[in-house]
């Protein structure tokens, strides 16, 4: 297939490329670190099998990947959050759009996010599930921005460090277009689309 040179199929113009920048994380790429984490989650949790709670929709094709790249018996349950304010930016006040289905305590809990930016919604995350007891609470997070101070986010596992740039891709959307690329692209197009 012909690529515009970041992997993208820009003669069939399937992709309006103008809104679209250079790829920060090649598929090839993903694909190597998802291996690499799913190979270190299972030594980790071996004896002990974690449930994975994706937060949607931006950790839905991440988790597809990372729970197949695990070799152990997970489970899985899906929570959706919504942040109030514009598109792009996190406000920091998040509501639970939808809740998880299962009981958390006692359990080893491994949050799967797509990326942490200013990490508020993660914080507010992580006190949440708290408070329902569980065994052990783990973040893995494949895109971190960086400038933030992970040490304060706890993160366990983290795929990549990018600059603090607006990316689009494996999950990740703006106004819901653009999560099935294959790859981690910048955009540059409208912050706030309608
Ligand atoms: P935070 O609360 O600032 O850490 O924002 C986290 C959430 O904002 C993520 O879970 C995404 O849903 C969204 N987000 C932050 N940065 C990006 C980006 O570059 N592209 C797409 N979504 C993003
Ligand atoms: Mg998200």
């Amino acid at each position: 297939m012909v690529t515009d040179g970041v992997g993208l199929p820009a003669e069939t113009g399937q992709w309006p490329g103008n809104d679209l920048g250079r790829a920060v994380v090649p598929g090839d790429r993903l694909a190597e670190r998802v291996r690499e984490l799913g190979a270190e989650i299972t030594r980790d949790y071996r004896g002990r099998p974690p449930l994975l709670v994706g937060v949607l929709k931006g950790a839905m094709v991440f988790m597809a990947d990372l729970s197949r790249a695990i070799e152990l018996p997970v489970e899985m349950d899906f929570m959706a959050v919504a942040s109030y304010g514009a598109a792009t930016k996190s406000s920091g006040v998040v509501r639970i759009v939808k809740d998880l289905d299962m009981d958390l305590s006692g359990r080893h809990v491994l949050v799967v996010e797509d990326i942490v930016d200013s990490g508020l919604t993660l914080s507010y995350l992580r006190r949440n599930l708290a408070a329902r007891h569980p065994a052990t609470l783990e973040v893995c997070a494949l895109l971190v921005k960086e400038g933030l101070q992970r040490t304060s986010l706890d993160l366990r596992y983290v795929g990549f460090s990018i600059p603090p740039r607006f990316v689009v891709g494996y999950g990740l959307d703006v106004a819901e277009r653009y999560r099935n690329l294959p790859e981690i692209v910048e955009y540059s197009g409208p912050q706030d689309p309608q």
